[in-house]
C-alpha cells in the first residue's frame, strides 16, 4: 500500500514526540517552541502527518517578513516599483523525518507552502529560506532559490516565479 499523507496545520493532536529529523535544533523547535510560535502569532506551522500511522512525515513554518530591494539581484529588481523593501514570506523551518527522507516530501512541503503564500489574501512578492547548512542550501538553490546578499544562508524565490515551478505538481507525494 503506497503511504499517503495530509498536511495541516500543526495542533495538539499531533504527537511530536518520536519526531527525528537528523537535526536535533529542528526536532526541539518541532517539540517544545512551535506551538508557542503558533499562539503568539510569531509563525504558523504546517505537519505532514501519515494517514496510515497519524505519524508526523515532515514539517515547515511560515512567518511574515521583509526584503530590501538592495538584497535582491538587479534582474528581479528592474520589474519592481522603487520601494525600499517589498513584502515576503519566511520559511524559516522545514524539516523531513529521517527515513521519509529523500522519497519527495520535503519537494512536496516546498510547494504546499508556495501554493499557501500564493493563496493568501495578501500582497507577498517573494518567499525567503534560511538554509542551515551547505546541503539544505543546495537543496532550495535547486528549486531556483538565489542567496540574499549580506545575509548568512538567506534565499530568495518570487512567488511568481516558484509558481511556475509548482503549479499542477502534485500537493502529495505519490
Ligand atoms: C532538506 C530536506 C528538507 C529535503 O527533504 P527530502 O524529502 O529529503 O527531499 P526530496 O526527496 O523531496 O527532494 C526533492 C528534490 O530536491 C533534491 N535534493 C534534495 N536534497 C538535496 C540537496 N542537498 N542538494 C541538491 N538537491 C537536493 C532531490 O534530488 C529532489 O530532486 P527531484 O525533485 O529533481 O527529484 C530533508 O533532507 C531534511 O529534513 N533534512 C534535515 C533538516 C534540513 O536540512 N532542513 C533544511 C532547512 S534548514
Amino acid at each position: 500500500m503506497t503511504e499517503q499523507f495530509r498536511i495541516e496545520p500543526l495542533s495538539s493532536e499531533h504527537d511530536r514526540s518520536r519526531f527525528s529529523s537528523g537535526s536535533a535544533p529542528l526536532d526541539r523547535y518541532l517539540r517544545e517552541q512551535a506551538s508557542q510560535d503558533i499562539k503568539r502569532r510569531i509563525a504558523s506551522c504546517f505537519v505532514a502527518v501519515s494517514v496510515q500511522t497519524k505519524e508526523i512525515a515532515g514539517f515547515y513554518t511560515l512567518t511574515a517578513a521583509s526584503i530590501a530591494l538592495t538584497a535582491l539581484s538587479p534582474e528581479i529588481v528592474k520589474k519592481l516599483p522603487r520601494y525600499p523593501v517589498v513584502p515576503a514570506a519566511l520559511l524559516g523551518r522545514l524539516a523531513v523525518a529521517e527515513h521519509y527522507q529523500g522519497k519527495g516530501l520535503g519537494g512536496v512541503l516546498l510547494g504546499n507552502a508556495v501554493l499557501r503564500i500564493a493563496r493568501a489574501e495578501l500582497g507577498v512578492f517573494a518567499m525567503l529560506v534560511d538554509a542551515k547548512d551547505d546541503a539544505a542550501q543546495r537543496f532550495y538553490e535547486h528549486y531556483g532559490f538565489t542567496v540574499v546578499s549580506g545575509a548568512d544562508r538567506r534565499l530568495c524565490l518570487p512567488i511568481s516565479l516558484a509558481l511556475r515551478h509548482f503549479e499542477g505538481r502534485p500537493e502529495h507525494p505519490a
